[in-house]
């Protein structure tokens, strides 16, 4: 520090650092994009993905986008979790059993055809045709 007054430095560093910093948007590597993006688009009550370039994208109601993209190698299995309300668990539950997807109420799939109630919400685990593993939780893990 010089010992000068702070002024405008002082407040553009307060600006800067009282800015949220948010997810804007992540990569899903799939074999078919577009299909991969239309599945959980429709599954999870969304528009139609948006085509940007290579990418088609999946945006989320805190508007974090996943941009599903060919994948030019060998997929790299990910995990991709939801918050949902109790309402739409309820639609989009639906709409799993309804297309008879496999479900699990664990990641490691040893309780299939169940949902669980951890954290005194519902939550449950399905893939996407890729293999990526995809939840919905009511509650974020640890209750919050
Ligand atoms: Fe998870």
């Amino acid at each position: 520090m010089t010992g000068r007054p702070c002024r405008r430095s002082c407040r553009v560093l307060a600006r800067y650092t009282l800015m949220p910093i948010e997810l804007n948007h992540t990569i899903v590597h799939a074999r078919d994009p577009q299909a991969s993006a239309a599945f959980l688009a429709d599954l999870l009550g969304r528009d139609a993905p948006i085509r940007f370039g290579p990418f088609y994208g999946v945006e989320l109601d805190n508007r974090v986008t996943l941009d599903f993209i060919q994948a030019d190698q060998e997929l790299t299995i990910e995990h991709y979790a939801f918050l949902v309300s109790e309402e739409e668990f309820d639609q989009i539950f639906g709409r799993i059993q309804a297309r008879k997807l496999a479900y699990w109420a664990d990641p490691a799939h040893k309780q299939p055809g169940t949902i669980n109630h951890h954290d005194g919400g519902r939550g449950v685990y399905w893939n996407d045709p890729n293999g990526h593993y995809l939840e919905i939780i009511t509650r974020p893990y640890g209750g919050g």
